[in-house]
């Protein structure tokens, strides 16, 4: 994470190219007007927006109804996600679109798929209609647990077409990850692949699948994608071939006419505790925030390519892979492996070959590309681009100019974007045509975004200043609650201020009031832009019987913004060697997935407790990043501890 000092040291101010804001699908004039009805009256511009970028069935009749914290927008109102994405744009005026391509594919071998409106209209229906005759209904759950392959776009449509809720696992994940995501939110039917590519090599999915239902008594379904042609075992009357269902399924399936509140979809995220919360997100609320953040903060044209580089089992990958480009009609492109397989310049390779027009990514890949060298991108035209996005993490200002210059060639905007799984989209950012950026800061709310940096007392501070950020109205993509959990909920977001969200990061304004986002204040950690809780890792670690004891901490990291450090009590003492500490490593992989395998684990005899009980992180942080710790100790059960814990060696 970078040191809020030297961001708020950073004085450059790039203004908005005039050219790009003269074609700008949200101008100065617009921007302004927005932002005053957004402050005036939030629901008359969300409601402005849903009517003007979705096609509804029935009208709604109450645009909020906030029983705080139980927000629902749109009320009385009637519509059909993949109508919005796809049908849409294959009549009336939209009917040129047919022949467009929605989705550009390449997989990590280089095999490539496009695949244009029609066609996937057509591939949507039929697999709604599969989803049908597996007996899926109206709201029953479909669980996704797919490699980025087409197919995973056409699943979360089919499953939007009927109104069968998705919930997505990503890809990395393990059995076990799996199996508690399945359980928790109720799942029906899985769909998943043989397996994908990665670094060049296929890795396995279905195994995954096989072994978190053993003795399952719920799912007794599962759909399987032929991707790599890897052996699988298909288990006799559950699981089939998506290509066998699919031969005999019908083209034809009309759109469920469902509620504005409908359930969308859930996705599990990390939370301060051991299991991860289900966000739920609904039909309206979320599509309409969703396709008016990808239109104005994008500025997405009917002639643009447009990347994001997120892996769908992510937020990014719902918001805007899928949903926001789609509903805008726009050409999405979908790339299956690792950036830098098979060289380090895949990613440049592919915007050249495609002409990639708007590039969304992570600052964590940023990072990467910057001590790959200049080189990489250097050898490809990356000409086409003229918008780039950023979002996951605080971008440091060294990567944000790296990307100017080297991949935007210092013609582009760059919207840095503040946002979270439960927002559902984009919430603070600069507009491309309308808002001077300055490296490092997110700019300023989106029209209709009530966002606040408050004291901890719940003031709202005066800029410039630091605090906690929140957002004091409701919004149309917000989560309407953790599934299964409403009490979570409440204690999770809104207790800590009265009716007011309370995101878990903090945040500073500049002068102007720009906000810089300076990463979470809970127990969350964000990983290469992934958000993974300390007590999930904590309770994997606690799980293997030569752990008595563990507590887990982020360091900043170049790469990946933190690295996970774990502090651990083994039952048979300090003395055990590194063969324990690979097999623990190996055992969060197991529990979790490998995005959470600690980078380094620390033996010690105790750890650092308050005469309460709690663990102090605040000093384990400070050991794990080599600082000397300056806090107060004062409460510090036995000093001796801290000593020897700076003294344990590192692997
Ligand atoms: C962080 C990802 C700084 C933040 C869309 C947030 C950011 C968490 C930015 C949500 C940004 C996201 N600048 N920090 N532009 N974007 N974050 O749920 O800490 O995976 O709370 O959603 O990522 O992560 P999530």
């Amino acid at each position: 994470m970078p040191d809020i000092e030297s961001l708020l040291k950073e004085k450059r101010v790039f203004k908005p190219d005039p050219a790009f804001t003269k074609n700008a699908n949200w101008n100065k004039k617009t921007v302004a007007e927005y932002r005053k009805l957004g402050a005036k009256n939030p629901e008359r511009f969300w409601a402005k927006m849903a009517k003007e970028h979705l096609t509804w069935f029935t009208p709604w009749k109450k645009t909020l109804q906030w029983k705080p914290p139980f927000a629902k927008w749109f009320v009385g109102g009637k519509l059909n996600v993949s109508y919005n994405c796809l049908d849409r744009h294959l009549e009336g005026e939209g009917a040129w679109r047919k022949n467009k391509a929605a989705i550009i594919w390449e997989g990590e071998p280089g095999d490539t798929r496009v695949i244009t409106y029609a066609e996937l209209h057509r591939e949507v229906c039929k697999f709604a209609n599969v989803l049908k005759g597996q007996g899926v209904k109206k709201g029953d759950r479909v669980v996704l647990y797919m490699p980025m392959v087409p197919e995973l776009a056409i699943a979360m449509l089919a499953c939007t077409r009927i109104g069968a809720p998705h919930s997505i696992v990503f890809g990395g994940f393990s059995a076990d990850a799996l199996r508690d995501r399945i359980d928790d939110v109720g799942a029906k039917i899985v769909i998943t692949a043989d397996g994908g590519y990665r670094k060049g090599a296929p890795f396995p999915l279905k195994k995954a699948v096989d072994d978190a239902l053993a003795n399952h008594e719920v799912v007794d379904r599962v759909v399987v994608v032929r991707r790599t042609g890897q052996d699988v075992s298909m288990v006799e009357g559950r699981d089939q071939w998506w290509h066998e269902l699919m031969a005999d399924a019908s083209p034809k399936c009309a759109p469920a006419k469902l509620d504005a509140e409908h359930p969308l979809f859930i996705l599990y995220t990390s939370g301060s505790t051991g299991k991860p919360k289900g966000i739920l997100h609904t039909t309206g609320g979320y599509l309409t925030q969703v396709v008016t953040t990808t239109k104005a903060i994008f500025d997405l044209k009917d002639s643009d390519v447009y990347w994001c580089t997120a892996d769908i089992g992510w937020i990014t990958g719902h918001s805007y892979v899928i949903y926001g480009p789609l509903a805008c009609g726009a050409t999405t492109l979908m790339y299956e492996g690792v950036p830098v397989h098979p060289g380090p310049d895949r990613w440049w390779s592919l915007i050249a070959k495609w002409g990639v027009t708007v590039f969304y990514t992570a600052p964590t890949a940023i990072r990467t590309f910057i001590r790959l060298g200049d080189e990489h991108p250097k050898k490809h035209d990356l000409s086409s681009l003229r918008l780039l996005g950023s979002v996951g993490e605080p971008i440091n200002p060294e990567a944000w100019i790296w990307y100017h210059k080297i991949i935007g060639g210092k013609k582009c905007p760059i919207v840095d974007t503040w946002w979270q799984t439960e927002t559902g989209g984009v919430m603070i950012t600069p507009l491309p045509g309308a808002v001077d950026t300055k490296p490092g800061s997110a700019t300023l709310p989106f029209p209709g975004i009530d966002a606040e940096v408050y004291t901890e007392e719940g003031d709202p501070t005066k800029p410039p200043g630091g605090g906690l950020l929140v957002v004091r109205k409701p919004w149309p993509g917000m989560l309407r609650g953790i599934w299964g959990d409403p009490q979570r909920f409440k204690e999770q977001y809104w207790s800590q201020y009265k009716d007011t969200y309370f995101a878990g990061d903090g945040a500073h304004r500049d002068k102007q009031g720009y906000f810089w986002i300076m990463g979470r204040i809970d127990d969350v950690m964000n990983i290469s832009g992934h958000r993974i809780g300390t007590m999930e890792v904590e309770s994997a670690l606690v799980s293997h019987s030569s752990v008595a004891e563990a507590a887990v901490v982020g360091r900043p990291d170049d790469i990946t913004g933190t690295a996970i450090v774990a502090f651990v009590s083994p039952t048979g003492g300090t003395d055990a060697g590194d063969e324990l500490k690979q097999t623990l490593r190996a055992h969060v992989s197991k529990e979790i997935g490998a995005i959470a395998r600690p980078a380094e684990i620390r033996f010690t005899d105790a750890l650092p407790k308050t005469r309460s009980g709690k663990i102090m992180r605040r000093l384990l942080r400070d050991i794990a990043s080599g600082k000397e710790s300056k806090g107060d100790t004062s409460t510090l059960e036995d000093f001796s501890v801290l000593a020897k814990l700076r003294e344990s060696d590192e692997t």
